[in-house]
């Protein structure tokens, strides 16, 4: 069973519904006065963005992105388009759905890129925030849980395309990556 593989939960299912009913509460008072559009990076935030709109008692809109970050010499990574809006953002307000802040990476780029398609602004909610790995000063404005510098599992999140469907947030046994 794919349980097996986990060496320990680190946030149960129950945590994660906690807590996005309140960064939902946070959410819809923040936009009150605007439609906001979610722009969920697949796929890793997928059950994270379907159980934290569930809270969201605003009007506000869904699209998504795929992006994959270049992992090559450099030191600032790049980040490619792999599925890019189907429509305009100009002069919204976005709020990007991501699983994990790491390097942050990829929040600064994505970031980047739906300013220069014209969003009027651009925030971050994450399931996930590991700090002492970040390579370049970026934050999401809503955070979900803080963890330490542990590679984790489930909840969308993966190893090698595995345990995204776990319904809590692991850790993984060593012998499964070594
Ligand atoms: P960043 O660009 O380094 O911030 O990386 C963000 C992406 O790396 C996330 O969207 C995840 O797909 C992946 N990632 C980073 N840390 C983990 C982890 O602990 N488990 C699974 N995926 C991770």
């Amino acid at each position: 069973m794919l349980a097996d593989d986990v060496e320990k939960v680190l946030i149960t299912s129950e945590e994660i519904t906690a807590r996005c009913k309140e960064l939902g509460d946070e959410i819809s008072k923040d936009y009150h006065d605007t439609v906001p559009i979610m722009i969920g990076l697949l796929k890793g935030s997928v059950p994270f963005m379907a159980e934290l709109m569930k809270y969201i008692t605003i009007d506000c809109e869904m699209e998504f992105m795929a992006v994959s970050s270049y992992s090559g010499t450099e030191s600032m990574g790049d980040v490619r388009i792999l599925k890019d809006l189907d429509r305009s953002i100009k002069d919204r307000d976005v709020l990007v759905v991501e699983d994990i802040v790491d390097t942050g990476n990829t929040l600064l780029k994505v970031k980047e890129l739906l300013y220069s398609k014209g969003a009027r602004s651009v925030e971050v909610v994450s399931l996930l925030d590991k700090p002492d790995r970040r390579l370049v000063e970026i934050n999401a404005e809503y955070i979900g849980f803080t963890i330490p510098n542990e590679f984790v599992i489930g909840f969308g999140l993966d190893f090698d395309q595995k345990y995204r469907n776990l319904p809590y947030v692991g850790v993984l046994k060593e012998e499964c990556y070594k």
